[in-house]
């Protein structure tokens, strides 16, 4: 046995059904850890809307200080719907706080349909299984609260750099050698989407893209443009590994991947930088179902098990997804088409800690 490591996790609950699902997911991850030889300590930050109402910020300097120190970091869903700055847009969203502060380009938001899920699509577990790797810190978004115009008139931007379409084009490469291939043929295949055929900024990004993946001969390397993607992703979805894809266009189809896994809120997330990272779900915080008793912590378990692995704490990773996969098998968790869950967070919780071997 090795020396023992111990992991200092940062843990952002967030707003709205966000500490049901943390807290439950802390639950699994004591249960985990207690056959593991590392040990998690948690250093709870106040982050999101309440914390913008409270203190006019929805992430404190502090705050921000310990999830740069943390070891890890495991946030909730974020934000309320009516709390909005003076434009309209959310206040209480940390995207652009932690994904642009932390610089982590490499949105990574797998796509699998789990044994003892239905999917909308006519086909069973293991059909779909491939990962959209969403850039992180450029695109539309990097328009956030920079939109210009008046009454009459108002434009965002796109923003694609060499640096960032390398860097994300590169990451989404290596996550395709190291995958097993599509579901379909068993390729390892990379996908990038965009709209190349249109806008400037997209062609750009393909145009990099194909230049790093030249570096990746082993690769099966393909462009499609994203609304004949969003085509295929319902139509043939075995047909992909890896994607990558510009900002917005990864949000979007990042929710319609979800929705034929059986939805969103069974997927989870990492957001992955050189120097740092953290992991959530990819779903909102749902606060007119909080405290009653129907939120699924699925989605930010699975981001627990991202977590570890990025870690490399593998092993963890594998029995968390295991026992996550297995309490979906056996129907002691069963997600209605709304997402939600029957005994809500903590019923999943007690049903994943009787099954992680
Ligand atoms: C996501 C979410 C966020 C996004 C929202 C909450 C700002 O939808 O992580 O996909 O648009 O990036
Ligand atoms: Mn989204």
């Amino acid at each position: 046995m090795g020396e023992e490591r111990r992991y200092e996790v940062a843990v952002i609950e967030g707003d709205g059904i966000g500490p049901e699902l943390v807290t439950a997911t802390l639950e699994v991850l004591d249960a985990l850890a207690a056959d593991e030889d590392f040990t998690l300590s948690y250093r709870h930050l106040p982050g999101g809307a309440a914390e913008y109402l409270r203190n006019g910020s929805p992430l404190s300097e502090e705050s921000m200080a310990a999830v740069r120190a943390a070891d890890a970091v495991l946030k909730g869903p974020v934000g309320l719907p009516e709390v909005r700055f003076p434009d309209g847009t959310e206040a209480g969203l940390l995207g652009g706080v932690l994904r642009g502060g932390l610089d982590t380009y490499a949105n990574v938001r797998p796509v699998l349909l789990l044994p003892g899920v239905e999917s909308p699509l006519k086909v069973g577990a293991g059909a779909i299984d491939y990962t959209i790797v969403r850039e992180n810190t450029e695109g539309l978004y990097a328009s956030r609260g920079l939109g210009v115009g008046n009454d009459w008139a108002m434009t965002d931007t796109l923003l694609a750099t060499r640096p960032g379409c390398e860097r994300v084009s590169r990451y989404a490469c290596e996550l395709a050698r190291r995958r097993s291939g599509a579901p379909e043929d068993g390729v390892r295949r990379v996908t990038c989407v965009d709209k190349a055929n249109v806008l400037r900024s997209l062609y750009f990004f393909r145009q990099i893209f194909l230049e790093v993946a030249a570096d990746y001969p082993d690769l099966d390397v393909e462009c499609l443009y994203v609304d004949a993607a969003a085509q295929a992703l319902v139509l043939q979805p075995g047909h992909f590994s890896v994607i990558v894809t510009e900002n917005l266009l990864g949000d979007i189809l990042s929710d319609l991947g979800g929705a034929t896994i059986g939805g969103i809120s069974l997927c989870g997330s990492g957001n992955i930088g050189d120097g740092a990272a953290y992991f959530e779900p990819i779903h909102g915080s749902a606060p007119s179902i909080a405290g009653k008793g129907l939120a699924n912590p699925v989605g930010q378990l699975l981001s627990a098990a991202l977590m570890f692995e990025h870690l490399g704490e593998a092993p963890a990773s594998g029995r968390l997804r295991g026992a996550v996969a297995r309490a979906l098998a056996d129907e002691a968790v069963v997600v209605a088409r709304d997402g939600s869950v029957a005994g809500g967070a903590s019923a999943v919780a007690a049903a994943v800690c009787a099954r992680v071997g």
